[in-house]
């Protein structure tokens, strides 16, 4: 095997998207996502028995699709990474089943991985430079996490997270209140385009009584609250106004914890990743203000921020680069991993 370049292929299925991908070490060779977002758009959310439904019947189609894509032969691969949690316990279990299945079938290492490691060893897909401890921004539609990473194969801090709901919950939430659709982070990011920041919703959890304690963690519950107050008092409100100033205010927070995090520990690169990371106003925000603190910023392309199996590919190549052992065959899944555990032992 080649430590230098492991081929892997790697299966995320812990939420809405089947994602299969194929690395050979930092390059990309396949990208397969097969989504099921559109059977949940009616409920408002995603609903876990669809999602899992729809895993099973998408997981063997997206295998074939990437390992035709990149004309990789199963019996050429290095090892095979899957997504074992965090996650919805039985969209998880339908990958991890079948990468046991193939692990088994085909004699090869399996590598249990965390999904929001994962989010953040993308980015060694992106550029050729050498890894360097980063602070990570990772905002999904379950996460919020301000993270320390030295090293991405086993050291990931933990410096906040949020304490209600996570950034893409809130841009779910908010979009449904204004009748935009689901998921909400995409018809906001356009709604907001043609809006002005007009209204001055609040920044949870930056009062300075949250310096000490909440320093980094976050909260969108109150933002939550004051838009729905504003709609109901504001009837003649103007929606792509509401969007622009919603959004500004998730943005503004993120941002701004992100790199006092960055000045806290003397960081200078930021990495930022997870499906809110396709946000375009976020991505404008976090150049401008990590241009000014003189820090490194890196955001992967919007194909690889929303869930995709490129993502635990890359984390199980440099799991298998790293030399860290293989995890067990018949690995449990964990809805509620830390983010500590990089991978299953
Ligand atoms: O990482 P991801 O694909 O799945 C999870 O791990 O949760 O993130 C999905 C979340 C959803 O809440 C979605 O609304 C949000 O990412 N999202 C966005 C944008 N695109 C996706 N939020 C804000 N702006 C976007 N452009
Ligand atoms: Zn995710």
């Amino acid at each position: 095997m080649s430590v230098d370049a492991p081929l892997v292929l790697g299966i995320e299925t812990s939420c809405d998207e089947t994602a299969v991908g194929i690395v050979a070490g930092r390059k990309l060779l396949a990208n397969v996502v097969a989504s099921s977002v559109d059977e949940h758009e009616r409920f408002g959310g995603v609903v876990p028995e669809i999602a899992s439904r729809a895993h099973l019947e998408a997981i063997w189609p997206a295998i074939e699709r990437a390992v035709e894509t990149s004309k990789v032969k199963l019996s050429d691969l290095d090892a095979i990474a899957v997504t074992a949690g965090p996650g919805l316990v039985g969209a998880l279990l339908v990958g991890v089943s079948a990468a046991n299945g193939l692990a088994l079938a085909l004699d090869k290492p399996l590598y249990g991985v965390n999904h929001l490691a994962s989010h953040v060893a993308v980015d060694l897909l992106t550029h050729e430079k050498e890894f360097r401890p980063s602070i990570a921004l990772l905002v999904s539609g379950g996460h919020s996490s301000i993270l320390k990473v030295d090293r991405l194969s086993n050291s990931f801090d933990s410096l906040g997270r949020t304490l209600d709901d996570a950034a893409g919950e809130a841009f779910d939430k908010i979009a449904r209140i204004l009748g935009l659709g689901f998921p909400g982070g995409p018809v906001i990011d356009v709604e907001a385009r043609t809006g002005k920041v007009t209204i001055d919703f609040p920044r949870g959890m930056t009062a300075a009584k949250d310096q000490e304690d909440h320093r980094f963690d976050f909260s969108f519950s109150g933002l939550k609250t004051a838009v729905s107050r504003y709609l109901k008092a504001t009837p003649e409100f103007v929606r792509a106004d509401v969007a622009a100033s919603f959004q500004e205010a998730v943005v503004d927070v993120l941002t701004k914890k992100a790199l006092d995090a960055c000045k806290e520990t003397g960081i200078d690169s930021l990495l930022i990743g997870g499906g809110v990371a396709a946000n375009s106003r976020l991505r404008e925000m976090a150049m401008d203000r990590a241009l000014k603190a003189g820090v490194e910023l890196r955001i992967p392309p919007a194909s690889l921020c929303t869930d995709n199996g490129a993502m635990v590919a890359a984390l199980g190549a440099n799991l298998v680069a790293d030399g860290i052992a293989p995890s067990p065959l018949g690995i449990a899944v964990d809805s509620s991993a830390p983010v500590e555990l990089v991978a299953w032992k």
